[in-house]
């Protein structure tokens, strides 16, 4: 009982690891058992943090294989053709989080349009394709049959496609007469028994859904991965837009498939982003249940021994670094597999990535993206799922993770819907990050709580902890503790029993450490020195 449930958990890292190391394909849709994994991991054992996993090319951290190309999923996307011939491109500057495929080329689904391998603007937020064209479905038609459309602007907002034409179903039909489609009178004699059925369920393969409020509360429940269900109605309401492969709508309400954190956030390589993970023989470890202790070589070690990953190490005078030892002198935090000075305002850890702020510019300007380093011309969009690194565009603002033309949509709370007045400033929606907290914002005062509810003008938080990073103290509030939210749609969305940082404004998350200790840890850390 106890191997078969080892075998299965180990079986289901593998598959984890199979989506995250060095896949041959892309997220989500490469084969899960790509030999990449053992040899990656081999490699890995010997050279922590390098690989050779794409051609004759050493990768680093947490790049993958485009073709030949290694790339940095947080910073480009691959994209790939069956043309007979294999072919592959990196599109530069658009995560692979946030990204489909238009042919060679990604684009954001959000505010662009895939029609016949152009990309376009999206003419409003429910485009659609008209051939080459993007249209916008509520001024505009697309009739005929599929190799032959006639783009039609709409003669009212009921008018709907009858053949070449259009027809307005509330004064007449559209009548199949000798194999064409003509629309007629509804009161002649032709339209009398043409009668269709209204609300069928339409299905189909895509990497983004609209989930919106009761209407449309059939859309994508119960159904597979990737497949978004949609009763043909107009949607109304507040809708968000979200990706089927991980999250899931029930009536109205985007929640995550799979709803524990590291699912949702760790985009790096297994083997680095995991602590506790050793590769031993080409297989992938964690810490077993049934006690075993996983060590290099397959022998046990001695009882005061300890290894980091396949080396022997004194955790008295070294500090063990994801499978990495270093000389503890004074660099005693980890960052991926590097050692480093947390009190060093030159270096800079993004999610196991250490970066020298030295001789960069933009000197007071470093917040991290995820992994990434975010300079003047980028913007991070962050939500509690991801944080994703974007090109800055005039016009566009932050809805949780998603970057969106303020032309198209409009943002409450990390929701997205249909813009209304295309004149207003826009308003933007998302989680701030901890770590990008100042020593002043860090270390003076800061509150930890678990939000109990949310209403449209304030947050209740129970087990509030009121943090003085300085002299490395905390103190509990009494309860009910209220966050007044004037303004509630520039709030992030935040789930009711999970664990927030906040002060005063803004509510933070801390989207680098797996737990509040180590959240605590970092801001003792941080702000108390001698
Ligand atoms: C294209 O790649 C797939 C696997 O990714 C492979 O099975 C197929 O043989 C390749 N086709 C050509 C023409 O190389
Ligand atoms: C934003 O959307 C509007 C409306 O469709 C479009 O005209 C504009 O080009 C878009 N902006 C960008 C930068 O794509
Ligand atoms: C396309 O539709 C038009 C009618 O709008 C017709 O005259 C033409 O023959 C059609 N072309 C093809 C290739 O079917
Ligand atoms: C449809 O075809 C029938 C016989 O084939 C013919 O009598 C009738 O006139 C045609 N109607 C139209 C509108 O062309
Ligand atoms: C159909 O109704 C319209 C007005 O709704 C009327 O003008 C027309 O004469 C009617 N035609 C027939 C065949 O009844
Ligand atoms: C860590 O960095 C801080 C700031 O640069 C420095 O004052 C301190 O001496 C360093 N600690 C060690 C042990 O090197
Ligand atoms: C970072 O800077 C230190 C000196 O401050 C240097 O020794 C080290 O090699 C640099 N690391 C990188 C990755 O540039
Ligand atoms: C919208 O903004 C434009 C300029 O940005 C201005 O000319 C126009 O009057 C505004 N319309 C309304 C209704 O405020
Ligand atoms: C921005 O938010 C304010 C108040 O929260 C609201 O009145 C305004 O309509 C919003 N603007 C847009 C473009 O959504
Ligand atoms: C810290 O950041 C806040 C804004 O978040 C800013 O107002 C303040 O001046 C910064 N303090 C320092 C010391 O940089
Ligand atoms: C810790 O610092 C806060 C201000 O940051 C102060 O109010 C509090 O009294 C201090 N506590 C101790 C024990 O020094």
């Amino acid at each position: 009982m106890l191997t078969l449930f080892a075998f299965a958990y180990i079986s289901s890292v593998w598959l984890i690891g199979g989506s995250n190391v060095c896949g041959a394909a892309m997220g989500g849709r490469e084969d899960p058992k790509s030999d990449c994994v053992l040899t990656n991991c081999e490699k890995l054992s010997n050279d922590i943090g390098k690989a050779e996993c794409c051609g004759n090319q050493v990768c680093t951290g947490a790049e993958l294989c485009c073709g030949g190309q290694a790339f940095n999923p947080e910073e480009g996307t691959c994209c790939e053709v069956d043309n007979g011939h294999n072919k592959t491109a990196v599109t530069k500057g658009l995560s692979q989080k946030v990204s489909s495929c238009c042919g060679l080329k990604a684009y954001n689904k959000l505010n662009d349009i895939c029609c016949e391998s152009n990309i376009a603007a999206k003419p409003g937020p429910n485009a659609k394709c008209c051939g080459k064209v993007a249209f916008d479905k509520h001024t505009h038609l697309c009739c005929g049959p599929h190799n032959n459309k006639t783009f039609l602007q709409k003669d009212s907002s009921g008018h709907v496609c009858c053949g070449h034409k259009q027809y307005n179903p509330k004064t007449e039909c559209c009548h199949e007469m000798n194999g064409s489609l003509e629309p007629m009178q509804i009161n002649s004699s032709s339209c009398v028994q043409n009668q269709k059925p209204s609300s069928l369920l339409i299905c189909k393969e895509t990497t983004f859904c609209i989930c919106g409020s009761k209407r449309s509360s059939s859309c994508d429940k119960n159904q597979p991965k990737s497949q978004c269900c949609c009763t043909p109605e107009r949607y109304e309401g507040v809708l968000t837009v979200y990706d089927p492969s991980a999250h899931i709508c029930c009536d109205g309400c985007v929640t995550g498939r799979k709803p524990w954190k590291d699912q949702c956030f760790g985009q790096t390589s297994y083997c680095l982003a995991q602590s506790g993970v050793l590769c031993r023989k080409g297989t992938l470890y964690k810490y077993r249940d049934d006690g075993e202790v996983c060590s290099a070589g397959g022998t046990h070690p001695s009882p005061e021994q300890h290894y980091c990953g396949r080396e022997l190490y004194l955790p008295e005078e070294d500090i063990c670094c994801h499978g990495q030892r270093h000389a503890n002198n004074g660099n005693s935090h980890c960052c991926g597999g590097e050692a480093y000075n947390i009190s060093d305002p030159k270096k800079k850890c993004c999610a196991a990535r250490l970066y020298n702020l030295t001789g960069q510019s933009g000197e007071k300007y470093y917040n991290c993206c995820g992994s990434l380093l975010q300079n003047i011309e980028s913007v991070c969009c962050s939500s509690e799922f991801n944080e994703v690194l974007y090109s800055k565009k005039s016009g566009f603002g932050c809805c949780g993770h998603q970057y969106f033309n303020a032309s198209l949509w409009s943002c409450c709370a990390g929701r997205l819907s249909p813009a209304k007045n295309q004149n207003k400033s826009i308003n933007e929606s998302k989680l701030l990050s901890i770590n990008n907290l100042n020593e002043s914002d860090l270390c003076n005062k800061m509150q930890i709580g678990t939000v109990d509810s949310v209403s449209l003008n304030s947050i209740v938080f129970r087990d509030v902890l009121e943090i003085h990073g300085r002299n490395a103290t905390m103190t509990h509030l009494a309860l009910p503790h209220i966050l007044k939210t004037p303004d509630c749609c520039s709030f992030p969305k935040l789930t009711p029993g999970k664990i927030y940082f906040f002060d005063g404004k803004n509510v933070f998350a801390d989207f680098i450490h797996d737990s509040v200790l180590q959240s605590l840890y970092f801001i003792f850390s941080k702000c108390y020195g001698p």
